[in-house]
């Protein structure tokens, strides 16, 4: 199967690039840099601007089965200024519709079958207890929103046959992630304790299951304490809500808010997780290698 991913050169899409090409399948990637440095084994980078549907690039789609959007600005590694925000909107808003665009120029029976689009559990909001499965309402964050407009862009491509799947990811845990670094951070600095009050619900995913959530969800404070058991760090170091405000602003929301989320979906399919235990998965991207 030949498979285009945009945004391949990222943690997630390196994983899935090498995971795709190790199953025997074409691997083309779309980067505005072109091939990254190391290059992922046995797939192909293709330059393109993530802006229009214009350049070679859209020439990919011809004949491939499937499409998966990863592009978009990193939502962890900078401040929140109002224009970072409007560039982690802009450059997935852009970057989605450029697909959909280039979707829409190649001949239907050259069409790919498929476009996996993968915006974040975030499209939930902050949502206290109430348990939330695959068609729960959108919320209204800042990154609730993005996520409602980045699905309605991809959602353009349905009307040209293309099915589009949605996949509201979790925080994904894996050695090379940059979200989970900064998580753990504080615990290898002996530091580390519970965010805010602890209570909101924390959903997790491991890079090798990457689809949404796992069954495992916690709490926020029953996370930080298993991250501290498996780290032989303490876990009592409390970072209070209104001092995460006051640091972080509105990007505070990636640690305060919470969902209770299921995924009921992917187990009604009979998906089985590789690591699907918290403790596991913690174990396992967190062991000397
Ligand atoms: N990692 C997580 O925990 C997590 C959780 C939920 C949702 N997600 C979403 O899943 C997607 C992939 O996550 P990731 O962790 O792999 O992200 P990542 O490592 O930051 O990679 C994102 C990719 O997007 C491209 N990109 C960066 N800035 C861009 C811009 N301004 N315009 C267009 N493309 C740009 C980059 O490719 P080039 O520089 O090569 O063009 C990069 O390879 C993201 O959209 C993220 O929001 C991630």
């Amino acid at each position: 199967m030949k498979v285009l991913i945009a945004g391949g050169s990222g943690f997630i899409g390196r994983h899935l690039v090498g995971s795709l090409v190790k199953d025997g399948h074409e691997v083309v990637a779309l980067s505005r840099g072109g091939q990254p440095k190391p290059p992922p084994p046995g797939a192909r980078f293709v330059t393109w601007d993530a802006r229009s549907p214009n350049g070679d690039w859209a020439n990919e789609l011809s004949g491939a089965q499937a499409v998966i959007n990863l592009a978009g600005a990193s939502i962890g590694s900078r401040r929140w200024t109002r224009r970072r925000m409007e560039e982690l909107i802009s450059s997935r808003l852009s970057a989605t519709t450029a697909l959909a665009q280039a979707l829409e120029r190649t001949p239907a029976d050259r069409r790919p079958f498929v476009l996996v689009n993968a915006s974040g559990i975030d499209y939930y909001g902050d949502r206290g207890d109430e348990v939330i499965t695959d068609d729960g309402a959108p919320g209204d964050s800042f990154l609730a929103r993005l996520s409602q407009q980045w699905e309605a862009a991809a959602q353009k491509a349905e009307p040209l046959g293309v099915r589009v799947v949605r996949i509201r990811t979790a925080m994904v845990f894996g050695r090379e992630a940059l979200a989970f670094r900064l998580l753990t951070l504080p615990f290898r600095l002996f530091a580390g304790g519970p965010l805010g009050n602890g209570r909101q619900w924390f959903t997790w995913i491991h890079v090798d299951d990457i689809n949404a959530v796992a069954p495992d969800v916690r709490r926020e404070g029953e996370v930080a304490k298993e991250i501290g058991r498996v780290l032989h760090r303490p876990a009592f170091v409390p970072a209070p809500a209104f001092i995460l405000r006051l640091a972080l602003g509105a990007q505070s929301q990636l640690l305060l808010h919470g969902r209770r989320a299921t995924p009921a979906k992917a187990q009604g399919l009979g998906y089985r997780f590789k690591f699907g235990g918290l403790r596991e998965a913690l174990e396992d991207v967190t062991a000397r290698r």
